[in-house]
Formats: structure tokens, C-alpha cells, sequence
């Protein structure tokens, strides 16, 4: 039998024998190794040195013009049965897609390195952690799993111990939209994606193994892998409890785990701790409660709109050490987007900054940056057992009906929010911007098999002996008739958060209405905050004949899943209609 070393250097040779690179690196995540990547890329133009004054080691990435953001209608989950991939994937048999595929490897990387790049998703010595490898032709994508990941000599060690890691083969080919796949192989652990430099889609320990190749793998063996950040929250008192919050790209993640108290909370000592701002693997303990770890070690950030006031954290955070991609720079420099301070006078494409040109930096534009960098970051982070979580959270960008903060009566009701969610698209996947579409927990562009499968499985959870969080919905970005957000949100977000664990300990009691438990009077803290009562009326509002049409369009959209959609979650659809009903 081959040894495990064999099985991952038989597997890059074969890529190599299909792309042909002029030669191999093997990477041992070294900071010596990355700095000389760096330097590379700066003498071929990949990187351009920003202002080093005023940020030391940080560099701006411009990519190609149509290489920006995912891309959802070429990404594909290629299960042997496309019945399994459900009707939230695009699906290719595999042994058609390996067939397109190659045929762009084939090749590709003649007169270039090849960068084998071992990676673990999570800490290194946790049980719930997972390997992969990444070959790679891209010194930009080395350099940023380098940052994401624990990349190098340990994680190799890892995985000739365990002999089993995700696949992940990628080349940028000529980033040409025409040449251009995201594919992945759930049964064979595996991922080949050409033609696209962007995070999501090449930085493949992220979204494609973390998530699509992630999920798949945590239905076999009893566990989630979910988009979501992972906040802590501590008390005056001392005590520390854990968030889970899923909202689709671009809705908040990142924001809401490095929040900044409000001053009155930072006054009376509350402290918000940073363990995950995109994904969070979970398993059940043996205390019965989920017990959560981040797989990454690092940001991968949206610019825009990330500033002092946002975000204090994130841009303390990226003041140095770190990749920009596709924002804007000033005259002397520093890096710029909307929402700082500051003129641009070079666009994200290289340009001089005209406004006829549209936002000076891209709106999907990203900071990658070590986690460790992050002033709220959580030691807890590196913690092997991960971090007990005692609310998940569901939300997304609408603008009408859902109210800021609504509770789920049981585990099943908290499945169906979470199914039933929805939320205005964003800049984050290619395609129109501010549509709404429902998106799963936030997993529609990222769940690696049939979405009714993935509710049956969610729904599993609820067992004897489970001690399993509370469910919570939140909507940050009700508008008024004005067309104004009606939440200040951000810092402000704690509020809610306050009022889900006083949920979670029992210390208020909340209203029940149709559609979930509210907060009751005077159960949300908002001294401090300039809200006036009519707008938080409005922000509470259950609007029953609204709620009556929403829930008939779940209804809808949980029937395309049919016939792998559980009786259960029918059924609670059915019970929510009936309770809006009979309150009209
Ligand atoms: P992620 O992609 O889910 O991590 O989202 P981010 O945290 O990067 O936020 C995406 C965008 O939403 C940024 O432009 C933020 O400024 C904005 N945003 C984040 N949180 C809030 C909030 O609480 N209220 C409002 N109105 N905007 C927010
Ligand atoms: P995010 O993810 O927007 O959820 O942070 C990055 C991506 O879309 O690739
Ligand atoms: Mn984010």
C-alpha cells in the first residue's frame, strides 16, 4: 500500500503531469517564504507597494476587470447523482466536468511554478479541524492562504498523519470569463477551479472546501459547516457567551464580530470577542451543547464601507501586514474606499479617479489580513475543543416586514427561519445587486448538496440529550418611509445581541406573537441611543397581512425541494400560517 505521503505526492504529480509547470515549489508557509513571494510580485507588477510610512507591509492587488466577485452560474457541485446536487446547486456529472476541465489544465502552467500549498482548516491540533492541499500557479493566492490559513510544515504534517485532505487544483489560466469553472467533486474530496484569481473562487480552502466541499462531508459525520461568524460576548460579570450569526456575503458578518460596544456597555465593562467573521464548523459535545470552531485564520474583508466609525477594529486591524485587492488610492498612497475619509485619485482599475468611472474602489473590494491582528481577536480562537455557542443567528438585507429581532419558538421553528431566509443580493457574486432572493442560512451559493437533505439534517440535531442554542432572526436593514435604514446598527447591534442571551439565561420573557417571541417592553436597552419611538414601533412591527403573503412564498419556495423537503419543516411552515391566520 502506498503511504500517505505517497497518496498526496502521487496526486501532485499527476497535476503536474496535466499542467506542466516549469517547475514545483512545495510550501512550508515560512514568513522568509512569503516575503520572497512578495517581492516577486512587487518586481512583476502582481503587487504595487502601498504608502509603507503609514502602512508598513501592506500591498494593493489589482485584478482583472471581469475577475471581481464569485461566480455563482459557473461554480458547480458535482455529485455521480444530480439529484443529490438539489435545485440550489448548477450540476455536471463528474466525469464530464473532470473531462472540460482538464482540457483547460491541460498545460497551463508551462514556463510557470507550481506552489503546492498544504493548508488546515482550523487549529492545528483540533479534532474538528480538516486538511487540504492547494496547487496553485498563483503567487497572489499562495500569499493569501498564507494569511487565511495555518498554511505550511504543520499542516502537512497533519495531513501524513491522517492521509486524508481535500484536493484543491487551481490555475487563473487567462481569466477569461469564457474559460472559466468552479467545480467540485463532494465524493472525491476534491475541487479544480480555472480561470478566476478572486477569493472566493480561488483561495479554495474558503468557500469551496470550508463550505461546498465542507458541508457535504459534516452531513456523513454528524456536524455543521456554516457560514457564519463567531462572536463572544462578555458581561459586566465576567461571563462570556458565544454567537453563531449567518448572513449572506456583504450583509454583516465582519462587522457584527468585531463590533464595538455602545458607551454606555462600554462603560458598565461589556467586551466583545472576535473567534470567526465567515465560517463556523460545529459539532455537538458531550454536554450535549454545539461546540463551534473558526476553520480560518484570517479576513477576508469587504472594503467599502469600513471606517473609523463601522468598524474601528477591522481598520486597526488592516494598518498594516496586509493584501489589499481592487480599492482606490490617495495621492500619497494609502489605501481608499468609500466610506473614509480622504480623496482617491486612482480608481481600483489603475485609473485616474473620475466619478463618471462610478465608486473609486470596486464595491466588492477586500483586505486580507491575519486574524491575530485583530484587537478583539479571541484566544479562544486557538481553543481545540472550540467555543460553546448559545444563540444562532439568521438574518439578511430587507428592507421591509422582517423585524429587527424576532426569537424562534422551539429548535424546528428556528430551522424554518433559517430556511425561509432572505435578503437583497450585493456586490459580493457577480449578477444584479439589491434583488431579493431567499437564501438558506446563507448558504444558497455554498451548500455542497441538496438543500432539502441539508433542513432533514439540521433538524437532527433536535435528539434526546441535546442541549441545542437558541434560534434568532434579526433584520439590521429595515428601511423607513423615508428610505433610511431604520437601525443604527453596528455597535449599536449589541442591543440585540444583550437581549438574546438575557433570552438564552431566561431573564426576560419576551412577546410571543405568530411569527416568533419579541422583545417585550423596555426588554431592549437603548439609553443612549438618539431612536425615536415611532421608529422602533416600526422596527418591531408585525405586519399580519404581509406576514401572511411571506409565508405562503416560503411555503413556495420550500415546495422546490420536494420530495427530499422533511414533513417536519412543512408542517411548521403550515403551523405559522395557521397562527398568522387566526390572529388577523
Ligand atoms: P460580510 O461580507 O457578511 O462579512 O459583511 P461586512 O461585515 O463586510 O459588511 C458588508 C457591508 O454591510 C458593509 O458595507 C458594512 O458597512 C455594511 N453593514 C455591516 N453591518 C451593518 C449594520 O449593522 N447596519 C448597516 N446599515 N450596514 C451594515
Ligand atoms: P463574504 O465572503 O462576502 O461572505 O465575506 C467572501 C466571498 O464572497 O468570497
Ligand atoms: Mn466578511
Amino acid at each position: 500500500m502506498a503511504s500517505k505521503l505517497e497518496a498526496l505526492e502521487q496526486w501532485v504529480n499527476q497535476a503536474a503531469a496535466l499542467t506542466r509547470p516549469a517547475q514545483i515549489h512545495w510550501c512550508d508557509g515560512s514568513d522568509a517564504e512569503y516575503q520572497t513571494l512578495v517581492q516577486q510580485m512587487l518586481a512583476d507588477g502582481t503587487l504595487i507597494e502601498l504608502n509603507q510610512q503609514t502602512h508598513p507591509g501592506c500591498y494593493l492587488h489589482r485584478s482583472h476587470p471581469s475577475d471581481v466577485a464569485r461566480v455563482e452560474q459557473l461554480t458547480l457541485v458535482c455529485h455521480p447523482d444530480k439529484d443529490d446536487a438539489g435545485p440550489n446547486n448548477h450540476w455536471m456529472a463528474p466525469a464530464e466536468a473532470h473531462a472540460k476541465i482538464d482540457a483547460l489544465f491541460d498545460g497551463c502552467m508551462e514556463g510557470r511554478t507550481m506552489y503546492v500549498i498544504p493548508y488546515c482548516m482550523g487549529p492545528i491540533d483540533s479534532p474538528l479541524a480538516r486538511c487540504g492541499v492547494e496547487i496553485t500557479d498563483s503567487p497572489y493566492v499562495v500569499a493569501n492562504m498564507k494569511i487565511m490559513t495555518r498554511m505550511g510544515a504543520a499542516a502537512q504534517a497533519r495531513i501524513e498523519r491522517e492521509g486524508s485532505f481535500v484536493k484543491g487544483l487551481h490555475s487563473v489560466g487567462e481569466l477569461d470569463p469564457a474559460r472559466r469553472w468552479i467545480m467540485h467533486f463532494p465524493a472525491e474530496l476534491s475541487i479544480k477551479s480555472y480561470g478566476s484569481g478572486y477569493g472566493g473562487n480561488a483561495l479554495l480552502g474558503k468557500k469551496c472546501h470550508a463550505l461546498r466541499i465542507a458541508s457535504h462531508q459534516a452531513r456523513s459525520e454528524g456536524w455543521l459547516a456554516e457560514h457564519m461568524l463567531i462572536v463572544g460576548i462578555e458581561n459586566p460579570r465576567g461571563e462570556t457567551h458565544y454567537v453563531a450569526a449567518a448572513f449572506p456575503s456583504a450583509c454583516g458578518k465582519t462587522n457584527l464580530s468585531m463590533l464595538i460596544p455602545p458607551e454606555g456597555y462600554l462603560r458598565d465593562g461589556w467586551k466583545v470577542w472576535t473567534v470567526g467573521d465567515d465560517i463556523c464548523w460545529m459539532r455537538p459535545g458531550a454536554d450535549g451543547r454545539l461546540y463551534a470552531i473558526n476553520p480560518e485564520a484570517g479576513f477576508f474583508g469587504v472594503a467599502p464601507g469600513t471606517s473609523d466609525a463601522t468598524n474601528h477594529n477591522a481598520l486597526k486591524s488592516i494598518s498594516h501586514d496586509t493584501i489589499f485587492t481592487n480599492v482606490a488610492v490617495t495621492a500619497d498612497n494609502q489605501p481608499w474606499w468609500e466610506g473614509l475619509p480622504g480623496t482617491p485619485v486612482t480608481d481600483w482599475q489603475g485609473r485616474p479617479y473620475d466619478p463618471a468611472n462610478g465608486p473609486a474602489a470596486h464595491p466588492n473590494s477586500r483586505f486580507t489580513v491575519s486574524a491575530k491582528q485583530c484587537p478583539t481577536w479571541s484566544e479562544m480562537a486557538e481553543a481545540p475543543q472550540g467555543v460553546p455557542i448559545s444563540a444562532i443567528v439568521f438574518g439578511g438585507r430587507r428592507p421591509s416586514l422582517l423585524p429587527l429581532v424576532m426569537e424562534a419558538r422551539d429548535w424546528t421553528h428556528g430551522v424554518l427561519m433559517g430556511a425561509a431566509m432572505g435578503s437583497e443580493t450585493t456586490a459580493a457574486a457577480t449578477g444584479a445587486v439589491g434583488v431579493l432572493r431567499r437564501d438558506s442560512m446563507a448558504m444558497k451559493p455554498f451548500c455542497g448538496y441538496h438543500y432539502g437533505d441539508y433542513f432533514a439534517h439540521w433538524l437532527s440535531f433536535d435528539r434526546p440529550g441535546a442541549k441545542l442554542p437558541k434560534v434568532f432572526h434579526v433584520n439590521w436593514f429595515r428601511k423607513g418611509a423615508d428610505g433610511k435604514f431604520l437601525w443604527p446598527g453596528f455597535g449599536d447591534n449589541l442591543r440585540v445581541l444583550e437581549w438574546m442571551i438575557n433570552r438564552a439565561e431566561g431573564r426576560v420573557s419576551g412577546v410571543e406573537t405568530p411569527i416568533g417571541i419579541l422583545p417585550g417592553e423596555g426588554e431592549l436597552k437603548l439609553d443612549g441611543l438618539k431612536l425615536d419611538r415611532a421608529r422602533l414601533d416600526e422596527l418591531l412591527d408585525v405586519d399580519n397581512a404581509g406576514w401572511q403573503a411571506e409565508l405562503s412564498a416560503i411555503g413556495e419556495y420550500l415546495e422546490s425541494f420536494a420530495p427530499r423537503l422533511p414533513e417536519r419543516l412543512r408542517q411548521e411552515q403550515q403551523r405559522v400560517a395557521r397562527a398568522l391566520e387566526d390572529d388577523a
